[in-house]
């Protein structure tokens, strides 16, 4: 079963209360999930496997440990999903990024996919896929399959904050995905919102309404 990680680091949760706030700026906004997807990442990373590698340094030869294992790629789910690309970005510079381009359909809630690109290697590759907002879980759930579809094995999802309804979703129809959440909220509100949440993220991101 894929377990879930609330990442309870106190930086994540101070940015992440900045972000909640409703007063918090579109400028500050992108900061602050910028600087929340990097410390993300950290954590994320942390059980990546090692192996032992022989460097030189300026006093003796010294084996030393390397990222072992697989390459990563990143999948963001557009549009919200770009917002935490950067700041992964920073710490595994060598990703390779993959989209993924769906929309809710506002009378039926249900995810359409009008785009996808993906490394041409992502069965080989270990994929976080990246959406903000785990609502109902529509999306992340389509974009998995989607990636399963085409040959994706490894996969892990990671939001700033989710709903119980859908991590429900995931953790039963992708039993084989982690999930990595900032917070876990209290439920959606009726238009599918996360309670308490932060709005809609894409538009606090790239100031739209
Ligand atoms: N998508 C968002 O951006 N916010 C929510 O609360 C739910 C889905």
């Amino acid at each position: 079963m894929g377990h879930v990680h609330v990442l309870d680091h106190p930086l994540i949760q101070h940015k992440l209360t900045h972000i909640r706030d409703k007063s918090t700026g579109t400028k500050e906004f992108r900061e602050l999930v910028d600087e929340v997807a990097m410390l993300m990442a950290f954590e994320i990373t942390r059980n990546l496997p090692l192996q032992e590698t022989t460097i030189e340094t300026p006093v003796m030869e010294a084996k030393a440990k390397v990222l072992a294992g697989k390459k990563i790629g990143l999948i963001p789910i557009l549009r919200a999903g770009l917002g935490m690309v950067d700041g992964v970005l920073k710490l595994i510079p060598a990703a390779k990024v993959g989209h993924v381009g769906l929309y809710r359909d506002p009378e039926t809630l249900k995810p359409v996919e009008y785009y996808i690109k993906l490394p041409s290697d992502i069965e080989e590759r270990e994929l976080i896929v990246i959406d903000p907002m785990l609502a109902t879980g529509g999306s992340a759930n389509d974009a998995i399959a989607s990636l399963k579809k085409r040959g994706a094995k490894n996969i892990r999802l990671m939001c700033l904050i989710a709903a119980p309804e859908g991590v429900d979703v995931i953790k039963k129809e992708h039993p084989d995905v982690d999930i990595y959440l900032g917070a876990l909220d209290e439920k959606l509100d009726d238009h599918a919102y996360i309670v308490p949440g932060l709005g809609d993220a894409g538009d606090r991101l790239f100031g739209t309404k």
